[in-house]
């Protein structure tokens, strides 16, 4: 018989902590976690590479016809610590700021966001999964057991984004990291197509002034809470 298995999403701007939270938040729940975004850069670095320009006013309709022929040879596996695009590790490349801003760039286009969505949904049929992303609860789950939208200041983001980067080995100013973070900022939310925004039925958490295992606890809890409504319900 057909299991349906339980999905919470988190999603939430850039910085503010959604790949360590919904990490740790995935373990505790025995549930697999599924990092979206990382999809979003693992596809605009295959881009990259091939010598497209991913952004400024740039012909749209011929980049999406060109983004939808690179899609179609496209292969993306991923696990808890690796991303793989075909077959070539790519799970340190795909966290450079430039690959980011150019995952935000090609996350407007409805061809990109239709596939990666596809891919998304057919994971979510075989594992209990923490999908994090722009669009998890609006979009590609509307139906998910429990919802979260994790925010902060963007200053407070945009320190924390800096010291990672630091700790990577990538040297940039606090002013350069929160220009790009309010930038991303920006186009994720105002695109046409599957904006970041909360859904209505989400629980905002605002990690500004909350430790990592304070935002964890907080999830747990009301996770717990809502799948128990959800097993009486169904
Ligand atoms: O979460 P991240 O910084 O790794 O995401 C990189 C970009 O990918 C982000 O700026 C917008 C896009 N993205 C998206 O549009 N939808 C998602 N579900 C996840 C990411």
């Amino acid at each position: 018989m057909h299991k349906k298995h339980c999905t919470i999403t988190i999603d939430g701007p850039a910085g503010a902590g959604k790949g360590v939270v919904s990490s740790l938040l995935a373990r505790r729940l025995g549930f697999t976690r599924l990092d979206t975004g990382a999809m979003y850069r693992a596809v605009s670095l295959h881009a990259l590479k091939q010598g497209f320009e991913l952004s400024g006013n740039i012909a749209k309709k011929h980049l999406e016809d060109r983004l939808q022929l690179l899609l179609a040879g496209i292969e993306i596996e991923m696990d808890e610590k690796r991303v793989r695009l075909n077959g070539e590790e790519v799970s340190q490349a795909i966290r450079r700021p430039e690959v980011g801003m150019a995952a935000s760039f090609i996350s407007q286009f409805a061809y990109v966001r239709q596939k990666l969505t596809e891919l998304q949904r057919k994971i979510a049929q075989s594992t209990d999964l923490v999908a994090e992303g722009r669009d998890m609860g609006t979009v590609v789950f509307p139906d998910a057991q429990c919802k979260f939208f994790l925010t902060a200041k963007p200053e407070i983001r945009a320190r924390r984004r800096w010291l990672q980067l630091r700790e990577q080995g990538i040297e940039k100013t606090l002013e350069e990291v929160l220009k790009e973070i309010q930038e991303r900022d920006r186009a994720d939310s105002s695109r046409e197509i599957a904006p970041l925004k909360m859904a209505p039925d989400a629980i905002l958490v605002d990690s500004s002034y909350m430790g990592v295992e304070e935002v964890v606890n907080t999830m747990y809890e009301h996770a717990r809470q809502r799948m128990a409504n959800f097993s009486t319900l169904s």
